[in-house]
């Protein structure tokens, strides 16, 4: 079954064509980050306005990449939630329209959900139980997913997403947007031991996470310094603050991802998100799934980050089980997984 996605839930526009759950035909995504940058993160005006201007190139440079006709789509998903209501709305809006014209079956798509999925579509792998890190700009989940659309969640951060933490913490430093690539960058030169930053909750037998502490410990840690200048770029203790800011955050997502899997006694973890994006996290990961015997799967990083093939690839698994979504489906910003 061939089947269109589209995603605009945040700040890219996307849309895919996924050949029955597993094979990525194609994966436009039209990233916002240079309309945003001026403001240091995402205008919410701006980014609806700019889905609705480019979604239907966006959608028909993903049917020519794919090297199909709309004739030949069978399905059509679009997220509907969780995110942005005015860019949710952008391309719920668009899949409808298309299902509506074409007289095909349409179904509106958790965004988690479809994260849960991306890193079986990038592995090419039939779905195993597994537990499952989201880990992004505006989640940070861990899930216990026993087979696609059968998931619990176990825990989620109480107050920043790891992703908002690193852009706050770059943004505090004057570094550009997003946060997370910046820090990494000037991180590879630093020393992770060389500041020690709270490891929030990491020994807590819960499976939540807090990351507002590390942000503000970066916070006093600048108030403390008497000559702010030492950390122009390029600065050696800067390097050392990025370096020791992102161990303190990757250290915490990987021990409690790997608590968590053995909590649930699975031999599969996934990494899904913007963050997961980040070679220190996949690096430290691998490391820590080996030492206890467990299977890791990271999206690739195009699928990390935003995309409609993971749209797609779950889409697939519900229109197979017969689901539709009424043409009424409305954008649900708050949807949960
Ligand atoms: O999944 P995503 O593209 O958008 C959502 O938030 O849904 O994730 C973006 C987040 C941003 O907070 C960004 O700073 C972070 O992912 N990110 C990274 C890296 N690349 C992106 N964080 C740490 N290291 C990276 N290399
Ligand atoms: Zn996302």
């Amino acid at each position: 079954m061939l089947v269109l996605g589209i995603e605009t839930s945040c700040d890219e526009t996307s849309a895919a064509v996924v050949r029955d759950g597993r094979e990525i035909l194609s994966n436009v995504v039209a990233s916002q980050i240079a309309l945003h940058q001026p403001y240091g993160g995402v205008v919410p005006e701006l980014a609806s306005r700019h889905h609705l201007e480019v979604i239907d190139t966006i959608v028909a440079e993903s049917l020519n990449e794919a090297g199909v006709r709309l004739d030949d789509i069978e399905g059509v998903a679009a997220t509907c939630g969780p995110g942005l209501a005015s860019s949710l709305l952008i391309g719920l809006t668009a899949g409808k329209a298309i299902a509506l014209a074409r007289g095909l079956p349409f179904i509106g798509i958790n965004h988690l959900e479809a994260h849960l999925v991306s890193p079986w579509l990038s592995a090419r792998r039939e779905f195993e139980p597994n537990v499952s890190l989201i880990v992004s700009g505006g989640h940070t989940i861990l899930v216990h997913a026993r087979a696609v659309s059968d998931h619990t969640v176990l825990g989620q951060t109480l107050d920043d997403a790891a992703g908002e933490a690193f852009d706050k913490v770059a943004k505090l430093l004057g570094l550009g947007y997003p946060g997370g690539p910046e820090i990494e960058k000037c991180a590879r030169d630093g020393n992770p031991a060389a500041i020690p930053f709270p490891r929030g909750k990491l020994n807590d037998p819960d499976h939540d996470f807090s990351f507002s502490g590390i942000k503000t410990a970066v916070l006093y840690w600048l108030r403390k310094q008497p000559n702010p200048s030492i950390l122009h770029p390029p600065s050696s203790i800067l390097n050392d603050l990025c370096a020791s800011f992102q161990q303190a955050v990757v250290e915490v997502l990987v021990g409690k991802t790997i608590a968590a899997a053995r909590a649930c006694r699975v031999r599969a973890v996934t990494v899904s998100g913007g963050v997961a994006c980040n070679g220190a996290l996949r690096e430290q990961l691998a490391v820590a799934c080996q030492r206890h015997r467990i299977e890791l799967f990271v999206a690739d990083r195009k699928l990390c980050t935003d995309n409609a093939a993971m749209i797609a690839g779950i889409a697939f698994h519900k229109l197979r089980a017969g689901l539709r979504s009424p043409m009424d489906l409305d954008a649900q910003p708050n949807l949960r997984l």
